[in-house]
């Protein structure tokens, strides 16, 4: 589904990413780790298109397609969408509106938003005043409403609850394996007959997420570049025990 061929990033005339490469198979989910400042949004960034992401040299394949010059609103039609670590506060819009605007869901996501607590804050403006686990729950249910095919999750639990985290958690997995919600909700028909195989990109510090979403493949960056792979689980109990360090000795290059 996704393919990062020899991938260098640059922002801000920075060099921020270096040589990244890596593989993301239909259905499979892997996990991001990797400390403060190290690149993995911005590696995530870069592959959803923002142009303040500059791509110096490599490819980005996406379904088969070179994505790497294609404008951000293309890669979402191609099926491509983020879950945003710090996403922007939009004066003027409300979650209600944009789920209206940019999703694929076709009238009633009431069971959507129940699911995932939303009406609160579902005809409030974007993130305008929104606690931490409200961010994170807006920004679960407009990529649920975007039925994208690769999801970008950027720390998906961070500043979010234990009962939230089990409820975004489970919501990411039903998104990424079975497809429940399309089946449940009553979308398009051709959305109910199109059992896509989701994938996902999922960063994270603390491993929460992990207890719901099972992940395939874990990866870690250190200095903008990929020095180690693994079983999620595994990787975590290292960083956990012995820190980003006894990373960089394993040194797999993928
Ligand atoms: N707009 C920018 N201008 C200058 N430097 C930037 C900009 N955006 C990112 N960077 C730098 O790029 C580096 C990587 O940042 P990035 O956000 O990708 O890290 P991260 O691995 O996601 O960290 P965290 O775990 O803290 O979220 C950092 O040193 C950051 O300051
Ligand atoms: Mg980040």
């Amino acid at each position: 589904m996704l393919e990062i061929k020899n991938l260098a990033v640059e922002v801000e005339g920075s060099p921020i990413l270096k040589d990244i490469n890596l593989h993301i198979k239909p259905g499979e989910i892997v996990a991001l780790f990797g400390p403060n400042g190290s690149g993995k949004t911005t590696l995530l960034m870069a592959i959803m298109g923002y142009d303040k992401y500059k791509i110096t040299s490599g490819q980005i394949i996406f379904k088969g397609q070179n994505i790497t010059n294609m404008d951000i609103n293309e890669r979402v039609k191609l099926g491509i969408g983020m879950m945003f670590q710090r996403p922007p506060v939009v004066k003027g819009v409300t979650v209600k509106d944009l789920i209206h605007m940019a999703g694929e869901l076709e009238g009633d996501y009431t069971q959507l938003s129940d699911r995932l607590n939303a009406d609160a804050f579902l005809n409030r403006y974007l993130n305008d005043g929104f606690s931490g686990g409200e961010i994170k729950r807006s920004e679960l249910l407009q990529l649920l409403s975007l039925q994208s095919d690769l999801l970008l999750l950027d720390e998906p639990e961070s500043g979010v609850d234990v009962e939230n985290v089990e409820l975004i958690g489970r919501t990411i997995n039903d998104m990424l394996h079975e497809n429940l919600l399309v089946e449940e909700n009553g979308l398009t028909r051709k959305q109910r007959h199109n059992k896509r195989k989701r994938a996902g990109l999922v960063i994270t510090h603390t491993g929460h997420i992990l207890d719901y979403v099972n992940a395939d493949r874990a990866v870690v960056f250190i200095d903008g570049h990929i020095v180690c792979k693994g079983n999620p689980g595994e990787v975590l109990n290292i960083i956990k025990s012995n820190g980003f360090e006894e990373c960089k000795k394993c040194d797999q290059k993928i």
